[in-house]
């Protein structure tokens, strides 16, 4: 167990040295490794489907290597960890590893309760450290083309299972009239769609609707068209664009952006862009991280290391590479408001996002 040793000082005087606080630390730090390790592992149960092998039902190291059709060896080191860990349990007596079904659900299957997709996450971004740690000492980042394609398909197993489950049945009800409008047929647009997974969705659900997803990433477009054929949707379309330069022929009733404000080399441009882009009566529907863009106020917020880490080996990084704006991952909610009011947006209003940790909803009438 570690200790939360985060803290805000109140004053200006250097508090006593207090040597247990010395012994406390050092666990929280061993604490930081061991879960950077077994991020590592949990990724490789993903990929090489040791996790679905083990709910199958509980078995000897040598039955799950030969579920997932792996070596046995690194099978019964990778065990190892996850029985110490507290991911399996073991029996000693049998030699059979458990993954008890609870931890199943959060390691396995196709829904967002899978979470075994974001130690991708930890082991896409700590290719880069190298690369980062040198730009802290020259300046400039690493640019998004060093992170692609491997960073698409992340973001996509990511965030696929949460728009399958939330985006048409629910979150689109957070906006009273939304789904009116897209049933009788609107022109709407996401702006650094990835692979348009959204788009693909909202143009099933909505055949009145058009839907144009639109990123500056080549490999993302093509997965999206490719996936929208697949499904055969014909009221979708995918385009390679920069959101700082977008122009179009008619304007959109609705333009979504999923998390792709915050690492815009020119953020302020994008939303001017997409504010003139809109009807008269259009609305922005931005998800971006749900923070305060006050350190002070997210000290106690659970998932602030969490972002502010992505932030510094990702997001910041993409901006700086070229000379951009470098919000980073908790702009936060001061900064976006008044960066929403500067593009032009008159009414703003913050929502909660149903079994949605990491982002807020920003509702921005043009
Ligand atoms: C964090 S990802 C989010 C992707 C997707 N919206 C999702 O939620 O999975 C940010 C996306 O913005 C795209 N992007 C970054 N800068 C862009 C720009 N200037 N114009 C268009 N897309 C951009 C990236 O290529 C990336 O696909």
């Amino acid at each position: 167990m570690t200790t939360d040793t985060r803290q805000v000082a109140t004053t200006t005087d250097e508090p006593s040295f207090d040597a247990s606080r010395v012994e406390a630390f050092a666990e929280t730090l061993f604490g930081f490794y061991t879960g950077g390790m077994l991020t590592y592992l949990v990724d490789i149960g993903h990929t090489t489907g040791l996790f679905d092998a083990a709910a199958a039902g509980p078995a000897t190291s040598a039955v799950l290597a030969d579920r997932a059709g792996l070596h046995e060896r690194y099978v019964r080191e990778w065990l190892g960890a996850m029985v110490t860990g507290g991911v399996f349990s073991y029996e000693p007596t049998t030699g059979t590893y458990r993954l008890p079904a609870e931890h199943a659900v959060c390691l396995t299957g196709d829904t967002s309760s899978n979470l075994a997709p974001f130690s991708l996450l930890n082991t896409h971004l700590a290719k880069h450290v190298g690369q980062i740690t040198q730009a802290f000492r020259d300046g400039g980042g690493v640019p998004y083309q060093a992170f692609r394609p491997e960073f698409t398909g992340v973001m996509d197993a990511l965030n696929r299972g949460g728009f399958d489950e939330q985006l048409v049945s629910s979150w689109l009800d957070l906006v009273p009239g939304l789904r009116d409008r897209l049933t009788a047929g609107v022109r709407v647009a996401d702006v650094g769609c990835g692979t348009g997974h959204a788009m693909v969705l909202l143009g099933q659900a909505f055949p009145a609707s058009t839907f144009a997803g639109y990123d500056i990433a080549e490999d993302a477009i093509t997965a999206a068209r490719r996936e929208a054929a697949e499904h055969g949707v014909d009221n979708v379309t995918f385009e390679v664009r920069d959101a700082a330069t977008l122009t179009v022929d008619e304007p959109f009733d609705v333009v979504f952006v999923f998390d792709a404000i915050h690492d815009q080399v020119a953020p302020a441009e994008m939303l001017r862009r997409i504010h003139d882009l809109l009807a008269a009566d259009g609305v922005l529907l931005a998800f971006e991280p749900h923070a305060s863009s006050n350190l002070e106020d997210n000290v106690a917020h659970p998932l602030a290391p969490f972002l502010y880490a992505i932030s510094t080996l990702h997001c910041l990084t993409v901006s700086l590479a070229h000379d951009g704006e470098g919000l980073g991952t908790v702009w936060g909610e001061q900064l976006a408001r008044e960066m929403l009011r500067d593009a032009g947006f008159s009414d703003v209003t913050v929502r909660e996002v149903p079994d949605e940790p990491v982002n807020a909803l920003y509702v921005a009438h043009r």
